[in-house]
């Protein structure tokens, strides 16, 4: 059984996970079935402190939630904003939604199957540890269904290790049209920050000869 199954069948053995981001303490449920049930994930731990937690608040998209580590924290520092969780694993979605309860966060927290999201939300950030072992064709398509639901002027920040590709993940980005920097690498992992191209991207190279 993967965690990233739809429906995980296996006896729940819940348990709680404690890490602590920006002098801030958390401590979640988790279970059998979900992604790094004993333990922040260390790619999570790289990308919730590395990447700059957003000030204003808005709508964010975690995408692929597992029991809700990056929902829960963004949730918890923007008083304001909704967070939806996404996840196919529907026993991640039972735990975010605890989770969130248990940060002061429910109902700004919505822990949704991909499907559930309404078509018309438009995300101010979209925060990631994307699941890299669904392999490289779902990845890709995951991306491409979520990344253009970004604000204009949003940022996507995703946490690859370098080992699972976060170079190439960085390369096909690019191939996509996305902007993608690398904002930071800690333990071999890559933090990247993906954006719309800007205006003077797109514009035709004047080439003189008018
Ligand atoms: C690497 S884990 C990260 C989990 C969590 N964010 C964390 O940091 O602990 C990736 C998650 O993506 C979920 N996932 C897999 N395929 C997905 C898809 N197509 N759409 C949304 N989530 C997906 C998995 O179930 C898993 O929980």
């Amino acid at each position: 059984m993967h965690y990233f199954t739809s429906d995980p069948t296996a006896p729940d053995r819940p348990r709680d996970v404690e890490f602590t981001v920006g002098g801030v303490a958390y401590r979640l449920r988790t279970g059998a079935g979900v992604f790094s049930a004993d333990r922040l994930d260390p790619g999570t731990g790289v990308l919730l402190r590395k990447a700059p937690l957003p000030v204003r608040s808005g709508v964010f998209l975690d995408l692929g939630s597992g029991y809700g580590p990056i929902a829960c924290v963004l949730a918890d520092r923007l008083p304001g904003a909704t967070v939806y969780a996404v996840d196919v694993n529907a026993r991640a979605r039972e735990l975010v939604a605890r989770n969130a309860a248990a940060v002061g966060a429910a109902g700004r927290v919505i822990a949704a199957a991909p499907d559930d999201v309404p078509d018309d939300v438009v995300f101010d950030e979209i925060w990631s540890n994307p699941p890299i072992r669904i392999g490289k064709d779902e990845l890709h398509d995951m991306l491409d269904r979520w990344l253009p639901r970004l604000g204009p002027d949003g940022t996507a920040w995703l946490v690859v290790a370098r080992h699972l590709g976060g170079d190439s993940l960085h390369k096909w980005l690019a191939g996509r049209g996305w902007q993608v920097a690398r904002h930071a690498s800690q333990q071999g992992y890559r933090v990247l920050a993906v954006t719309r191209p800007s205006p003077a991207d797109l514009l035709p190279v004047d080439r003189g000869d008018t």
